[in-house]
């Protein structure tokens, strides 16, 4: 045999005694859900659309059932579908499957601390602080609710400026989510122009269009490959690094006016918890916890309120008789004189189901960050060895035809009874569930109804297409759903 007779024959060699090995490893370790037959090293690439993970999702659903299995180059992954099989993992099993798993995608210098990647001990005192600030214990004399209802207000000044010409809303709608999140960590807004926050702003879209590409889609596949490939996703380190000099200046200035009798915001809170506990050699509250859960509260918060409203206005551009009733709803129970408040809401069943809707058919995050099992554990006659990457298909939950009656149209019914009333739907996970579940879903949903119900309460939105021929449809990017570009009008009432 020649060169050119060995190699293909080494090469079918190899592939064959990687496929026991794997056969093997798997044979020994119990069985994992079904799921297609992967390759060594590529895994499920071949099966799997890189680009629109969602749909490949959804087909194996199909093919395997509620459970599957998938390989991201030689990781496993488990993929529950469905709200009964999620419900079942997540909340009946909380404790099992409340880890974290390796995300990928996101920079290793804020990977290893923080409240939103890290497990065990850190990531407890790290979430039962966050959330005990985020609910205002402690935060000073201003509420969230005051910041955001202050920050709403400014939105519908800058809106009004436009003067009832077309523009894109995406600018005004980023300045005033990323400032709610800046009152709260920083304790100060910014003005719109300004050249700080403006940069803030500039490096975070970076990292958002970075996340969403296909090189950083791969990363999930080959991670130490990737990180020696040349690439755009290689600059992700210096972005860090800018956001990471960018919190720890502020904290600097927090230091230096910290009066730990009345703490102003986030970070106040933080340095206070780190005073109390300076004499306790394992406390998890030093400064790289402090910057790093200040960046997870920017990535995790800013731009998924952002996306919410501007697909939101969007959907409603496309329903004019519905943005109709909400503005009744809303000349009834606010007026056009006061801002509204979150107190408003439980009288506003009509504007909840909405919101709710919006959030159900917009499906933000279909595939959130993976969780992983804290133990070796059996779940629907498998066994998942700990450690194991599990995914909750939120997409299946939110459009699960058990408990929506028409799960791919926009139906604001979905969240209303016979007469009117709210009626909570339990399939409804956009914030996920169990110990994991989104730690800002109180934050977020003030935002949502404050942001939409001031923006209404002042303009009639309107569209430069025939409503019939603006599209709702998403545009897919790899695992995240995004409105397609519009530009409207906002009228002054
Ligand atoms: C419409 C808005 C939002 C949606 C749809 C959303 C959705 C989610 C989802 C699906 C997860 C993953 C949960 C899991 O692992 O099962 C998550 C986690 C998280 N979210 Fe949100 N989120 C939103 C807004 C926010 C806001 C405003 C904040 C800021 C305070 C925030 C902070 C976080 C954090 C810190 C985590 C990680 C929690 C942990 O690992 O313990 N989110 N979010
Ligand atoms: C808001 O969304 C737009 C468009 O997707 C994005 O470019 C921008 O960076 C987002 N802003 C924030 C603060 O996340």
């Amino acid at each position: 045999m020649g060169l050119f007779g060995v190699l293909p024959f080494l090469l079918v060699s190899c592939i064959t005694f990687l496929l026991i090995l794997i056969r093997r490893r798997d044979a020994t370790k119990g069985k994992l859900p079904p799921g297609p037959t992967p390759l060594p090293l590529l895994g499920n690439l071949l099966q799997l659309d890189v680009r629109n993970i969602i749909k490949s999702f959804q087909k194996l659903q199909e093919q395997y059932g509620s459970v599957f299995t998938v390989y991201m180059g030689s990781r496993p992954i488990v993929v529950l579908c469905g709200y009964g099989t999620i419900k079942e993992a997540l909340i009946d099993n909380a404790e099992t499957f409340g880890g974290r798993g390796l995300i990928v995608s996101v920079d290793e210098a804020i990977r290893d601390y923080g409240v939103a990647t890290t497990n065990g001990e850190r990531w407890r005192q790290l979430r039962r602080f966050s959330l005990k600030t985020l609910r205002n214990l402690g935060m000073g004399k201003r509420s969230i609710e005051e910041r955001i209802q202050e920050e709403a207000q400014f939105l519908v000044e800058a809106l009004r400026k436009t003067e009832g010409h077309p523009f894109d809303p995406t600018i005004h709608l980023s300045h005033a989510v990323s400032n709610v999140i800046c009152s709260v960590v920083f304790g100060q807004r910014f003005e719109y122009e300004d050249k700080q926050f403006v940069f803030l702003l500039e490096v975070i879209n970076k990292c958002f269009w970075e996340l969403l590409s296909t090189s950083s889609q791969m990363k999930n596949f080959f991670p130490r490959l990737m990180r020696i490939l040349p690439g755009p996703h290689q600059k992700m380190p210096k972005y860090v690094k800018e956001l990471i000099n960018f919190v720890s200046q502020r904290v600097q200035i927090h230091r230096e006016s910290f009066d730990p009798n009345c703490p102003r915001d986030f970070i106040d809170c933080f340095l206070a918890k780190m005073e109390q506990e300076k004499e306790n050699p394992t406390s998890e509250f030093h400064n790289e916890n402090l910057d790093v859960t200040v960046l997870h509260l920017f990535f995790a918060g800013t731009e998924s309120v952002n996306t919410t409203l501007r697909y939101g206005l969007l959907i409603l551009l496309r329903y004019p008789e519905i943005e109709a009733k909400v503005q009744e709803e809303i000349d009834r129970v606010i007026g056009r004189n006061r801002s509204p408040s979150l107190e408003d809401r439980s009288q506003m069943p009509f504007t909840d189901a909405v919101i709710h809707e919006i959030q159900r058919f917009i499906d933000l995050s279909p595939v959130p960050p993976p969780r992983s099992v804290t133990c070796d554990t059996h779940f629907r006659g498998f066994s998942i060895p700990k450690g194991t990457a599990v995914v909750p298909f939120l997409s299946s939950s939110l459009h699960d035809p058990q408990h929506f009656e028409t799960p791919r149209k926009f139906n604001p019914r979905h969240f209303l009874d016979e007469r009117g009333s709210f009626k909570n739907n339990e399939a409804f996970l956009p914030f996920s569930a169990g110990k994991r579940v989104c730690l800002g879903e109180g934050l977020a949903r003030t935002e949502l109804f404050l942001f939409f119900t001031a923006v209404l309460q002042n303009f009639h939105l309107e569209s430069l297409q025939k409503r019939e021929e603006i599209d709702i449809s998403p545009d897919v990017r790899g695992s995240s759903k995004l409105p397609r570009p519009y530009n409207l009008c906002v009228v002054p009432r």
